[in-house]
């Protein structure tokens, strides 16, 4: 594939491919790759590989599928059954797991079972996380937390069903829930954001387990990105939180496409003792190839997961370190915000809690944010549309040398 398309020869309406003239066909290790040019990633497959691209695990799994004939079986299968073992292991608090072949199906069919349960209509989101392309939470808050559309074609039924309380703020957020709780179906959170990664959310999503716990309202932690990503498996471990439905995707596929829902105990039992079903399957929901390959990848980063996040860890925060030291005695106006192997290069070196805030600073610098972007890519990096830059295990100490070089040079030019 070459670079020379142009918007006229291109009949893809997918994001992205509309409005740009670099395309990708490949990635090996920490490179992804155009034309038989390599580009440092920083993106590794929006974060969905923690152990670089086309890793030995996923070729050898690879290798596996077609030695053994394993294909896609629309059918009770071995494969999802051993990974669903697997994941009921690392993931202690969950009884029963329901694959999806994305994220944001799992977080749609985990509203269905939160609505099911509950016999309530009413959402609650949280400012600043992002839930996928799933209707009901395709919303943006305004500065009054009212819900503003992200994309058109969405009911009025959607909107009216959803509440934002602002994210790390208890004293509002538990006003809105008090007003509303006799509604609530369930509260829906990204437990770190991918918008701001820090590690500042510990006592606001505490309060957000006691508070549902004490109302009956049903808690969601959607980990699609931290799930697997730390040496805890996930943020819920990490701060001891015990939530009653959680969504997972991205590494544990292994490089294939994937979404798990896993549910408690309990709510395994409401489930059951409900008399009409609630319907999860899909002609490849739970299909042998994604599942082979997310527990194989699943397996080997659990076995080797000291060495790996240390590994992981030890980049990222000398990354972090190292830029933020550099802004500083610079006076850029930036910072790297950072939670494990997820990191943000926010524009604005002002004290930011949360998404609206990042935004409204960020306001001003669109243009020189475009600029640099472009500036990464001209230098051989190829920096995330979305802003979330990952880590991945394939990322070398030479990689990180060269991201620093180039971070330190377009930010100096630009900010
Ligand atoms: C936290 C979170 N939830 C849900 C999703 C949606 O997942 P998918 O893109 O696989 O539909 C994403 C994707 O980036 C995500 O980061």
């Amino acid at each position: 594939m070459n670079n020379k398309h142009n918007n006229s020869s291109n009949s893809l309406l997918n994001e992205g491919y509309t409005n740009t003239k670099h395309y990708f066909d490949g990635g090996k290790g920490s490179k992804i790759l155009s034309n038989n040019k390599e580009y440092i990633d920083l993106s590794f497959g929006a974060g969905s590989l923690i152990l670089g691209h086309n890793s030995k695990i996923y070729k050898d799994s690879i290798k596996d599928i077609t030695k053994n004939n394993l294909s896609i079986l629309a059918s009770p299968n071995k494969q999802a059954f051993e990974f669903s073992k697997l994941l009921s292991k690392i993931f202690k608090n969950y009884s029963k797991f329901i694959f999806c072949n994305s994220g944001t199906e799992a977080i749609f069919k985990t509203l269905r079972i939160a609505r099911t349960i509950s016999k309530k209509e009413k959402i609650v989101s949280v400012t600043g996380s992002w839930h996928g392309s799933a209707d009901s939470l395709l919303f943006t808050a305004d500065k009054k937390l009212k819900p503003e559309p992200l994309s058109n074609g969405l009911s009025q039924e959607n909107k009216k069903n959803l509440i934002f309380i602002p994210y790390n703020n208890i004293e509002k957020s538990k006003k809105i829930l008090d007003k509303n709780k006799k509604k609530i179906s369930c509260i829906i959170i990204e437990p770190i954001q991918g918008c701001l990664p820090t590690e500042k959310s510990k006592d606001y999503l505490q309060f957000l387990e006691k508070y549902s716990d004490k109302n009956k309202i049903i808690l969601i932690f959607d980990e699609m990105i931290t799930g697997l990503r730390s040496k805890d498996n996930s943020v819920q471990a990490t701060f001891k939180i015990k939530p009653s439905i959680s969504t997972f995707g991205k590494c544990l596929g292994g490089g294939m496409p994937i979404g798990i829902i896993a549910i408690n105990k309990k709510i395994e039992m409401l489930l059951k003792n409900n008399k009409k079903k609630v319907f999860f399957g899909g002609t490849f929901s739970g299909n042998s190839i994604s599942t082979y390959v997310g527990k194989k990848t699943t397996e080997f980063i659990y076995k080797n997961k000291k060495k790996i996040y240390q590994n992981l860890e030890r980049k990222s925060i000398f990354f972090q370190k190292e830029l933020n030291y550099f802004i500083s005695k610079n006076n850029i106006n930036a910072k790297i915000y950072r939670f494990g192997s997820l990191i943000r290069l926010v524009f604005s070196n002002r004290e930011i809690d949360n998404r609206l805030q990042r935004d409204f600073f960020e306001k001003n610098s669109t243009n020189n944010i475009k600029k640099i972007k472009n500036f990464f890519y001209l230098n051989n990096i190829n920096y995330p549309s979305n802003g979330l830059i990952f880590f991945s295990y394939s990322t070398s100490e030479k990689d990180v040398q060269k991201i620093l070089k180039i971070f330190k040079l377009g930010l100096k030019k630009f900010f």
